[in-house]
């Protein structure tokens, strides 16, 4: 058996360049621990964000003047390859999907996951490419909606950035809860959010959604582009503006309107969540997967050694959906 790996190493914060490409020990599982052989991660806005160090709060879990661990990425599709002594929910042979969260670990060829983690089978309709693309979206969509936003049928909400990797998420989800969706996008990314199932799209190049007229119960800023005080005009009488983008801005407003019986500004951090929490909305995420009421858009795939051109591409801010690393060459067969 092979003791090393690929994987992408990053000694320290810094740009795209600070990842270097090279060999490493694998990983050995401990007795509770499953040994996953990973097919595809994804490389989102958070990475990027989490690369860099800032903003310097995220160092108080990512690590004070370095990433604890040097293997960053977080989320992964693959296939179990060993397990350890008391691993009892698991088999060697199973397609998983999950997230590593702040323990990082998916940039590589190999990492070892908790079997009481966010670890769980993958759809029976998706690839690798397409389990691994639908995770950081749809996994901070769903309590935003549902847990902050309480969002129900005939809720009118409307979803800014909704052709990123949150957005394409939040747009289908609403549509799941039956809420009529308003989905806030540049010119050419129309077409896909009316695809997704956006009732009403807005090309914000083209108009301002502060300024139509319309009220909402919910806006979820998903790029953070806009503030409190610049929708709550169009907030319905206890609507909630919603981002998980936070700013000085945002805590603010967040702390300012936290005790309101009216309008509030709620910033939520949903990759702390406990671990049971997530399970719950990873199984209820699988099966709209499999039931087809969800499915991932993808933007571009790169190979791992070119992990630095894919954080250069998303951290410019306009991906449509998501940025998969297909680590195996063959994830998105
Ligand atoms: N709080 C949490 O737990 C949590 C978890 C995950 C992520 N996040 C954060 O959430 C944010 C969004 O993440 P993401 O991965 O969904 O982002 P993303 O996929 O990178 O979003 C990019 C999309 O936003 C669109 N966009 C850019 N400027 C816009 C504007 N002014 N108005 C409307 N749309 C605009 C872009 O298209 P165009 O440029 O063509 O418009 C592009 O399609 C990031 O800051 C990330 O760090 C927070």
């Amino acid at each position: 058996m092979t003791t090393s790996m690929n994987a992408i190493i990053a000694t320290g914060y810094g740009s795209a360049d600070v990842y270097e490409y090279r060999s490493v020990v694998k990983p050995i599982p401990e007795p509770n621990e499953i040994l996953v052989k990973i097919h595809a991660t994804s490389v989102t806005k958070a990475h990027t964000m989490m690369r860099t160090g800032y903003p310097l709060i995220g160092r108080l879990v990512m690590g004070l003047f370095k990433p604890k661990n040097p293997i960053s990425g977080t989320d992964f599709a693959g296939e179990i390859v060993a397990i350890g002594k008391d691993v009892k929910k698991f088999s060697v042979g199973e397609k998983v999907f999950g997230s590593t969260d702040e323990d990082g670990g998916t940039y590589a060829e190999y990492v070892k996951v908790n079997q009481n983690g966010v670890i769980l089978s993958m759809p029976d309709n998706l690839n690798y490419v397409q389990a691994t693309a639908v995770i950081d979206g749809a996994s901070t969509a769903l309590p935003f909606l549902q847990e902050l936003g309480k969002i129900s049928e005939g809720s009118s909400i409307l979803i800014n950035g909704a052709s990123g990797s949150i957005g394409t998420a939040a747009v289908q989800l609403a549509k799941y809860f039956r809420a009529e969706v308003t989905g806030v996008c540049s010119t050419s990314n129309v077409e896909m959010v009316k695809c997704k199932g956006a009732d009403h799209v807005i090309d914000y190049t083209k108009e301002d959604f502060t300024q139509n007229g319309k009220k909402y119960d919910i806006i979820f800023d998903t790029v953070g582009k806009s503030s409190f005080n610049a929708v709550k005009d169009v907030l319905s009488e206890n609507g909630v503006y919603m981002s998980p983008v936070l700013g000085l801005r945002l805590m603010t407003d967040m702390i300012k309107t936290s005790r309101s019986e009216g309008k509030r500004a709620i910033f939520s951090a949903t990759g702390l969540r406990k671990v049971t929490d997530k399970l719950i909305d990873f199984y209820f995420l699988r099966e709209l997967l499999e039931n087809g009421e969800l499915s991932p858009v993808i933007d571009r795939i790169y190979q791992l050694p070119q992990l630095s051109e894919a954080h250069r591409y998303v951290e410019k801010g306009h991906k449509k959906g998501n940025v998969v690393i297909d680590i195996t060459g063959e994830a998105n067969d």
